[in-house]
């Protein structure tokens, strides 16, 4: 038995900071950021929204799309880690702003593996009995962003991408999904402030803990590493080869990262969906967003051979193949 996405959703806030913008923000260049990271421009929250927010239309949209409604959801699992707070889970705020009555929520943090990681929970969830579950990949990255570090500044956007999922009727559905974790190098990407290491205080502000601290070029080099090996992973145990693979759907981080990886798998690029030149880096958002939109403009089709693949802070790094 398997289960499969019935729908997709997605939802990006209004407001949009382009390159230009950031020149007059820190000493950055349009020229620099697209030759460096592919990104364009990338989508920011206005002052009214919370991680929530976006999350619920990119859910009622998805929930449209699958033909099912709220109120049939068992369970709801919110990817994120830029929630509206600390608690209450975003997960349980989207359940009543939906108003799906009966559905468990819950919120996992696996930073930009962060929808993959939510899928397989999903996945497994139907696959023991649930008969429909809303997966969300959310973020208000800007909000954990210091807009005065040129380094982290340029990449991050908002948004949020949503699925449901249910069971599958033939051989359709997610083939397999594998995840990975390595606290070894949780130094590569992280937020040090406003847990229970470094709780809120007039000195954690003034340190800018708050904020996104990043080794880019360390963690360049382990994202094309780990994305490649996830790849190949599940590839392998499904008996298929990189050939037999119609659309690939990425963590979208930087340009060149994807065409690094495109290149060691020997991957055309051409069949790698690409949205961070308009939405940056989107973290838990960025495959379910470019899925939603590979999905409405027909680019996957009934039958193709889909791979997730995607990594991220902690370090974590995971990948599925899907038959649509
Ligand atoms: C961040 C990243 C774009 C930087 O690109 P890079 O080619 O590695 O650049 P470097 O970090 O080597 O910096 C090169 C120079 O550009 C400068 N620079 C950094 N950001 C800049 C910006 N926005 N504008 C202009 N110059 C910038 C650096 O200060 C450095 O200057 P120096 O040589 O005088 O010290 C790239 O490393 C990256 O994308 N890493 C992965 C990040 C990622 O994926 N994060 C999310 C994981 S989910």
């Amino acid at each position: 038995m398997r289960s499969r996405i019935l729908g997709t959703g997605a939802y990006v806030p209004d407001r949009i900071l382009t390159n230009a913008d950031l020149e007059k923000m820190v000493d950055t260049s349009d020229s620099w950021i697209i030759e460096r990271t592919g990104i364009r421009e990338r989508r920011i929250v206005g002052q009214d929204q919370a991680c929530s927010d976006l999350a619920m239309k990119a859910a009622e949209k998805a929930l449209a799309k699958a033909g099912v409604l709220a109120s049939q959801l068992d369970l709801i699992i919110v990817g994120t880690c830029t929630g509206d707070s600390p608690l209450p889970s975003t997960a349980c705020l989207v359940q009543q702003k939906i108003g799906a009555t009966r559905a468990a929520a819950f919120d996992l943090n696996a930073a930009c593996c962060g929808f993959v990681y939510s899928l397989a929970l999903a996945d497994a969830y139907v696959k023991t009995g649930l008969q429909y579950v809303l997966v969300i990949g959310a973020e208000v990255m800007s909000s954990i962003i210091d807009w005065t570090d040129r380094n982290t500044c340029v990449l991050f956007g908002d948004g949020a991408g949503a699925v449901v999922v249910g069971k599958a009727e033939g051989d359709d559905g997610i083939l397999s999904i594998h995840l990975h974790g390595d606290g070894e190098h949780s130094e590569l990407i992280q937020v040090p402030g406003g847990g229970s290491r470094f709780p809120a205080s007039e000195q954690t502000l003034n340190d800018k803990l708050q904020f996104v601290q990043m080794k880019g070029n360390e963690t360049f080099k382990v994202a094309v590493k780990t994305m490649e090996e996830a790849v190949r992973e599940v590839l392998t145990f499904n008996g298929h080869s990189i050939e037999d693979v119609d659309v690939f759907v990425p963590h979208q981080a930087n340009i060149r990262i994807l065409k690094a990886v495109a290149q060691r798998l020997k991957f055309p690029l051409e069949k790698t969906v690409i949205n961070l030149d308009r939405l940056g880096n989107t973290s838990a958002a960025s495959i379910p967003l470019a899925l939603d939109e590979a999905v409405a403009s027909g680019r996957i089709r009934c039958g193709d051979y889909v791979l997730l693949a995607a990594f991220g802070a902690g370090l974590t790094w995971a990948s599925s193949l899907i038959r649509w």
